[in-house]
C-alpha cells in the first residue's frame, strides 16, 4: 500500500485557495465531475426502485445486460451477448482492481494517462509501465495493456488502424487488452471507435475487454454506474471473483442504469451542452495565448502556452480559474494543463470574461 503515489489533487490545494479568493468566485475546471442534472427519467426510475430489500445480482438484471448490449449495437456497431455484460460500481474500482483479478505481473498503460491505471498495477504488486510504443517493450511478457480512446487527459482518439495493431500485438503474446471507453459518446472533430468494433477486432472478442461508464454521458458519477464486456471467458472469470468479493451494484442503480442506457435523447442533449461550452472556451484560451493539442474528443482541452505546467496553473488561478497540471498524468505532461468542460454555462462565461 505504501507504494501508492500521493493523491494528485491534494497538491492543487494552494492554487484552489487562490482561485477561490476571486471576487466573483472560483471557476473550477480541474476535475471532470459532471455538474448538469441527472436526467429526470433516470431520477424517477431510481426513486421508483427504492424499495429494494434483497441482495442484487453481481451479474446484474437481465434487463440491464440487454440494455447495455442494445446500446452498444445501436450507437457503436458492436455486438455482444447480453450474458457477457458485467455491471461495475463506477469504472474506477474496476480500473483499480483488474490487474489483481488477472494476477498480472506487468501492466502497460499510456504515457499520458488517467492515474488509476498505474494505481491498479501497484495495488496488485505488478510492474507498472507507461508506454505508447508496444514495439519498444522488449521480450518480457505483458499481462495487461490499457488503451483509452478518447483519452484522458489529451482528448486524443486512436484510429481503428492503431487499435488493430494493439490487438494483433496482444494476441500474438496472450496479453489482455482493456479499453477504457468512458468518453466514447463525446467525439467532436473525430469519432471514436470501440476496441470491440469488427473493423478493429475482426469480429472476435478474444482477449479484449471494453469498459464503459455512465458517469460522463448521463451525469451519473454520483450513482456509480458502469459495465465491462468483451471476451466471454474473461467476463466469466471476472464475474466469479466479483461474486466472491461482494462487488454488487445496488438494485435501484441497476434499474436507473437500464433506463439511461435505453435513452439516447438525454445523451444528445448533454453532448450539445458540452459542444457549446467547448465552442466558447476554446477561442478564449487561444486568444489568451494557449495552444490546444489533440482534444478532438472527450471532456478536456489539453493546452499549453509553452511554460512549465505549474506556472500555467498559477497564472490561471490568479484570475480565479483552477485547472490541472499536465504532470498529474505523466512526466510527458510537464508543459501542458488539462482544462475540463464540466462547469455550468454561467461559470464558463465567467472564465471566458476573465481570459479576455
Ligand atoms: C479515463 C477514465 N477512466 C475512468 C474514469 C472513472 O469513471 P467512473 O469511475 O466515474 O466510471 C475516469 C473519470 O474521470 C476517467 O477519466
Amino acid at each position: 500500500m505504501n507504494t501508492l503515489p500521493d493523491f494528485p489533487w491534494d497538491r492543487l490545494e494552494q492554487h484552489k485557495e487562490r482561485a477561490g479568493a476571486h471576487p466573483d468566485g472560483i471557476v473550477d475546471l480541474s476535475v471532470g465531475t459532471p455538474v448538469d442534472p441527472v436526467p429526470q427519467l433516470v431520477q424517477n426510475t431510481l426513486a421508483a426502485a427504492a424499495n429494494s430489500p434483497g441482495y442484487p445480482l453481481t451479474h446484474g438484471t437481465k434487463e440491464l445486460r440487454e440494455a447495455a448490449a442494445g446500446w452498444l449495437r445501436r450507437r457503436h456497431d458492436v455486438t455482444v451477448d447480453a450474458s457477457d455484460v458485467l455491471p461495475l460500481i463506477g469504472s474506477k474500482e474496476f480500473v483499480a482492481w483488474l490487474p489483481t483479478y488477472l494476477g498480472a505481473k506487468r501492466v502497460v498503460f499510456p504515457e499520458l494517462a488517467y492515474p488509476t491505471y498505474e494505481v491498479g498495477a501497484r495495488l496488485s504488486g505488478a510492474a507498472p509501465m507507461a508506454s505508447d510504443g508496444l514495439l519498444a517493450l522488449g521480450p518480457q511478457h505483458v499481462d495487461l495493456v490499457w488503451v483509452n480512446s478518447p483519452g484522458n487527459p489529451t482528448g486524443r482518439v486512436l484510429p481503428p488502424e492503431h487499435l488493430r495493431k494493439v490487438v494483433a500485438w496482444a494476441r500474438e503474446r496472450g496479453t489482455v487488452v482493456a479499453s477504457d471507453e468512458c468518453y466514447i459518446e463525446l467525439g467532436w472533430e473525430e469519432q471514436p471507435v470501440s476496441i470491440l468494433h469488427p473493423d478493429v477486432c475482426d469480429g472476435s472478442h478474444e482477449g479484449l475487454l471494453a469498459v464503459h461508464s455512465l458517469s460522463k454521458r448521463s451525469n451519473l458519477a454520483g450513482y456509480r454506474a458502469a459495465f465491462v464486456t468483451g471476451d466471454p471467458a474473461l467476463v466469466r472469470r471476472l464475474l466469479h471473483v466479483r461474486k466472491h468479493a461482494g462487488m454488487l451494484m445496488p438494485g435501484p442503480v441497476q434499474a436507473a442504469m437500464t433506463v439511461a442506457l435505453g435513452d439516447d435523447e438525454h445523451v444528445d442533449a448533454q453532448r450539445e451542452l458540452y459542444a457549446a461550452r467547448r465552442a466558447r472556451l476554446r477561442p478564449a484560451l487561444e486568444r489568451a495565448g494557449w495552444r490546444i493539442d489533440h482534444s478532438t474528443a472527450g471532456l478536456y482541452f489539453w493546452a499549453s502556452n509553452g511554460e512549465n505546467a505549474w506556472d500555467q496553473v498559477s497564472k490561471l488561478s490568479e484570475i480565479g480559474i483552477l485547472v490541472a497540471p499536465g504532470d498529474f498524468y505523466g512526466p510527458a505532461g510537464k508543459r501542458h494543463i488539462r482544462i475540463a468542460m464540466t462547469a455550468t454555462d454561467e461559470r464558463i462565461s465567467a472564465a471566458v470574461r476573465r481570459l479576455q
